[in-house]
């Protein structure tokens, strides 16, 4: 693979980050995953958006630009021939040279990686015709998770748990209510409305969620942003999740309580294609 760090095109083998940057002693460093489907970079004027977010809530510096950020995606994916997969993308607050908790000077270069992962396949993943089982656990992480950092233990080990328990994934639960899935946000059905958690500090404001909540809208879908719980999502008719990694995907059973049939549902299975068309 062709990579890419601080300005330079290498081959993984040769790219390096040094042992004092921030990301890797502090995860103090954001991230953005972008879905590429036939060769190009879906919505990415929504992920530059939410970086640019994620950046100034926390006093970091943008290193980069709009225009120079889309060459480097497009670039990579060039150079790479991905026809379907992804663009990562992490800035950290760079290497000080030292170990502390304060910022370091703020002509400190920061560090911008990006590398791409091909998933040929991914738009007709067979996930997405079985749909996915997702465990509930409670919600570990810390109070910001509408900021994209590169702090993921807690949905990690939710993955884990998921994993063990035979399922694929894992709905994180706070207070009693769902706030989303390790890496996706998190969606029920009941009586033809489309119900999520609104947005607010709780939860990462997917890309995804936005477009899908569009075209829901579009298409006359009913949509209701509220909170609730893991027992009303056991009693739903449909539940699915979203994501740039999986678009819209179905899920099938929580805790191993088959939801709705426990066969891919038709709201979701429509999503999924209303998101497909409108974003190839
Ligand atoms: N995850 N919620 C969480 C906690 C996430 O990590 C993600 C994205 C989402 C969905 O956001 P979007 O639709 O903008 O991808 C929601 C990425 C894909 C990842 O960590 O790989």
């Amino acid at each position: 693979r062709t990579v890419y760090v601080n300005g330079e095109y290498l081959p993984e083998h040769e790219a390096t980050v040094s042992i004092f940057d921030r990301g890797f002693l502090m995860a103090d460093g954001v991230y953005e995953v972008t879905s590429v489907l036939d060769g190009k970079l879906i919505d990415f004027d929504g992920h530059y958006a939410r970086l640019e977010r994620s950046l100034g809530e926390l006093d970091m510096a943008n290193p980069t630009t709009h225009e120079d950020l889309l060459e480097v995606h497009r670039e990579l994916v060039r150079a790479n021939g991905i026809e379907e997969g992804m663009v990562y993308l992490q800035v950290t607050r760079g290497n000080p040279g030292d170990r502390d908790f304060a910022f370091p000077p703020e002509d400190t270069a920061q560090t911008l990686v990006l590398f791409t992962q091909s998933k040929p396949g991914l738009a007709n993943s067979p996930a997405a015709k079985t749909g996915i089982k997702v465990i509930s656990i409670e919600d570990q992480r810390w109070a910001r998770r509408d900021i994209k950092t590169v702090q993921l233990l807690a949905p990690s080990l939710g993955k884990m748990a998921a994993k063990r328990a035979g399922a694929d994934d894992a709905w994180m639960v706070e207070d009693g209510h769902v706030t989303e899935g390790t890496s996706n946000n998190a969606y029920i059905v009941k009586d033809g409305a489309i119900i999520t958690r609104g947005l607010s500090n709780d939860i990462l404001h997917g890309i995804t969620r936005a477009a899908v909540l569009r075209f829901a809208a579009e298409a006359q879908m009913q949509v209701v942003e509220r909170l609730f719980t893991i027992d009303e999502a056991k009693e739903a008719d449909e539940a699915f999740v979203t994501s740039a990694s999986t678009f819209v995907m179905p899920v099938v059973s929580i805790d191993g309580a088959a939801i709705g049939t426990g066969e891919p549902g038709p709201v979701a299975k429509r999503l999924r294609e209303i998101y497909l068309e409108e974003s190839m």
